[in-house]
């Protein structure tokens, strides 16, 4: 493997190359090196960082971050506000109701202020407000926007400018290849530019499969962002072996060969997207490093055997890995 180029180096005209992990364990430092950003998968999730009122847990970032700055990697925050892994008391009283928007709001600033500036300009870019739109295009109905409207993202943007000025500030969320979400998110982020919110950048979250979505679509949905004037990010990657609606549990033995010969024809077609654009894409990140653990090992099925990432259970590098690393070339 130690004559093997590195996909930082391969994209380094590009955009940076990112993986996402709350440690960087020492098993995996020799996949480790391929990239020049990494973003904690759990760890700086509301849940994990502020598990309680007034409770902050900051050793597993801060750890990250050290060992990031150690290798000259980058860091991505993800994520300050989201309506998953963020503990119920957020969004209600003592005797359990749901809080009104003022108090909401300012717990919102509270955990925002807190977060963000502990870290500063440690951290490039956060993903500020994540996945807030619905898969129909509509605002999706979480905690924050019955509670608030609108306003939970407005102010998040601003309160992450105010804690640092120079973090960049991104919407992130999956789906955007899907013509009626994009349009609810491209709204979205008018909406903020309208209203002079600062926002950077868009994250396309890539959890996408063997099938799905088309080139096409990741395509508009890379120009109708770029068109915004934003950066645009591939947050998420990762290709699942199964169609979304396949359910069964088919390759717990192992990838077949021409299963993996597709998922790494499909990554070289990504890949050469994304290169097109590369004077819009600021990033490509996996989520993960391996097979193994792979948050696509539970879900949307839970148990299942899934194989979304460049190297195996092992650590050994499947095609895909070989397609990412020279798409032009990759021939099935
Ligand atoms: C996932 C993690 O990978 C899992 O380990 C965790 O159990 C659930 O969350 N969209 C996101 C990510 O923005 O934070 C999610 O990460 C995957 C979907």
């Amino acid at each position: 493997m130690d004559d093997v180029r590195l996909l930082k180096d391969v994209y380094a005209n590009d955009f940076l190359i990112g993986f996402a992990q709350d440690r960087m364990l020492p098993q995996y430092e020799h996949l480790i090196r391929h990239f020049n950003v990494v973003t904690p998968e759990n760890a700086a999730k509301w849940e994990r960082v502020h598990p309680q009122p007034g409770v902050y847990h900051f050793a597993v970032v801060d750890q990250l971050i050290e060992d990031a700055e150690k290798r000259g990697m980058k860091v991505i925050g993800h994520t300050l506000v989201w309506h998953n892994q963020t503990p119920a008391w957020v969004f209600q009283d003592e005797g359990g109701n749901p809080v009104d928007r003022d108090t909401l709001l300012a717990r919102m600033k509270e955990h925002i202020d807190t977060v963000v500036s502990r870290y500063g300009s440690r951290i490039k870019g956060w993903d500020v407000v994540n996945e807030a739109v619905a898969d129909d295009g509509q605002m999706r109905q979480s905690p924050w926007f019955q509670i608030t409207g609108f306003e939970f993202i407005e102010r998040a943007f601003e309160w992450a400018a105010q804690a640092c000025p120079d973090v960049e500030l991104y919407y992130n969320d999956y789906g955007l290849a899907d013509p009626k979400k994009r349009r609810g998110a491209l709204d979205l982020v008018r909406r903020l530019q309208d209203k002079g919110i600062r926002i950077d950048g868009v994250g396309i979250q890539g959890h996408f499969d063997i099938e799905n979505p088309s080139i096409a679509d990741v395509r508009q949905a890379i120009e109708d962002f770029a068109a915004l004037g934003v950066k645009v990010m591939i947050t998420e990657l990762d290709l699942s072996v199964y169609p979304w609606s396949e359910r069964r549990n088919l390759y717990a033995g192992g990838l077949p060969e021409d299963v993996s010969r597709k998922q790494a024809q499909r990554y070289a077609e990504l890949f050469r997207l994304f290169r097109e654009y590369n004077q819009v894409i600021d990033r490509v990140t996996f989520w993960g490093i391996t097979d193994f653990t792979s948050w696509k090992n539970n879900f949307p099925v839970v148990g299942r055997t899934d194989h979304p990432l460049l190297w195996d259970r092992e650590g050994q590098p499947k095609p895909a890995f070989w397609a990412v690393l020279d798409p032009d070339g990759y021939a099935p």
